[in-house]
């Protein structure tokens, strides 16, 4: 069961919601809406996030982003639909037992780090367990704790301008695991960090939910973000979720020209996977390395390869494997067993610069990119017909 689940969530800003709502189930489109003076902010939202998984919320400013992660925590009342945690209807809660939930269960990030400058490290850190009223000692341990995680150990008397952006954000960060919630939302939390100390925290972020495993709703307008931390990628546009993916899905295959030119300038060699691209072993049978030896089985290709990667490895490590050698890069699951091969015409062709000469690959489906001439397999996630979240393709 997953963990959070939005369900057609609207928020219409402005006069009579209720009937802006019925006018855009009805097909009116936001702009038509906005002549009368009402904003539809989130248009029909609907996706899961589960456990222990980082869901991020990309679009560009205005999108609705903030709008979005408000409703999961009740903050705003959706117009329409439900937001369901652990089961439980949010959106059905008295005030009393909404704040109860929020203060335990939920803890947010914002983009300003939101420190109150006359308060120690150690007490900002501990604010939220003040809240739940925790006694005093208990907070102290707790925020102690919290601000060792993001790597602030010995910081703890000094006052948040005596730290830098990056550290204040850590704080923050601190503040939020402190409180045990483990449902954290971070509403566009690195954006105002200078790009290298983004990327710092990113991937302590990446290091600190490999340990600490909560469920993490991340919102952030950049797309090399969101395909860093996103186990799953939901993009929106006026308001609506356009696609819903791991970043492979959303580079492979758009749901529409929207997504496509967003994701144009992603580095490619940097997200797509050895995994993602590789082709049956069976294609690398019968090839003949440089001394001649002919491969005849899945063990001679193994011996042969430049290199054995993982599925995970992203491509940008096959390059110089592939350009010693003719002979396909093999693949293993954990195990060492052979479950793909990286041919060196396939790594080139995912680039779209096919080898002179090489053939066109035979698989070419329906489920072929739109990009470049080899099939990519999209991820699990993606292909499950059934799963509510799977792909939605709104407006496209
Ligand atoms: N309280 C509000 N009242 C009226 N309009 C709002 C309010 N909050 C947000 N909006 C509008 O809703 C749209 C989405 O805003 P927001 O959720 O903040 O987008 P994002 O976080 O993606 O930048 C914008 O057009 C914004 O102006
Ligand atoms: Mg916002």
């Amino acid at each position: 069961m997953s963990r959070l689940q939005a369900e057609h969530l609207y928020k219409v800003f402005g006069r009579r919601p209720d009937e802006a709502v019925a006018k855009l189930e009805g097909g009116t489109d936001r702009d038509e809406l906005r002549t009368d003076g009402t904003t539809a902010a989130v248009i029909d939202a609907s996706f899961a996030v589960e456990a222990g998984q980082i869901f991020v919320v990309m679009g560009l400013s205005g999108s609705g982003k903030s709008t979005l992660l408000r409703m999961l925590n009740g903050l705003l009342e959706p117009t329409a639909g439900r937001v369901l945690f652990d089961d439980q209807d949010l959106t059905a809660l008295a005030p009393r037992e909404l704040r109860e939930v929020r203060s335990r269960k939920i803890s947010m990030v914002f983009q300003h780090f939101a420190l109150f400058p006359h308060r120690s490290v150690l007490e900002n850190a501990a604010y939220g367990l003040e809240v739940q009223g925790v006694p005093s000692a208990q907070r102290k341990r707790r925020a102690t704790e919290a601000l060792g995680l993001v790597g602030l150990a010995g910081w703890e008397k000094s006052w948040p301008d005596e730290l830098s952006g990056g550290m204040q954000q850590r704080v923050g960060l601190a503040r939020a695991l402190a409180t045990d919630a483990d449902l954290l939302l971070m509403d566009e939390s690195f954006s105002a960090l200078d790009p290298l100390i983004r990327r710092d925290m990113q991937d302590q972020l990446l290091e600190l939910q490999k340990r600490l495993k909560k469920t993490i709703v991340f919102i952030t307008h950049d797309l090399n973000e969101a395909m860093r931390l996103g186990d799953r990628i939901a993009v929106m546009r006026d308001g609506r979720i356009v696609q819903i993916g791991t970043a492979e899905d959303i580079l492979v295959t758009p749901a529409n020209d929207y997504v496509a030119s967003f994701t144009q300038d992603v580095d490619r060699t940097r997200v797509l996977t050895a995994g993602a691209i590789m082709a049956e072993p069976e294609e690398a049978l019968g090839t003949t390395t440089p001394d001649g030896t002919v491969l005849r089985t899945e063990s001679d290709i193994v011996a042969a390869a430049p290199a054995t990667v993982t599925a995970d490895t992203p491509i940008v490590e096959l390059f110089t494997p592939c350009s010693r050698s003719g002979v396909a890069v093999a693949v293993t699951d954990e195990e060492g067993a052979l479950i793909g091969v990286v041919p060196r015409a396939r790594l080139l062709a995912v680039l779209g610069e096919p080898e002179p000469g090489a053939e066109q690959e035979a698989d070419d489906g329906p489920d072929a990119t739109a990009k470049g001439p080899v099939a990519i397999k999209a991820s699990k996630t993606a292909q499950t017909p059934e799963a509510p979240e799977g792909k939605v393709i709104a407006g496209a």
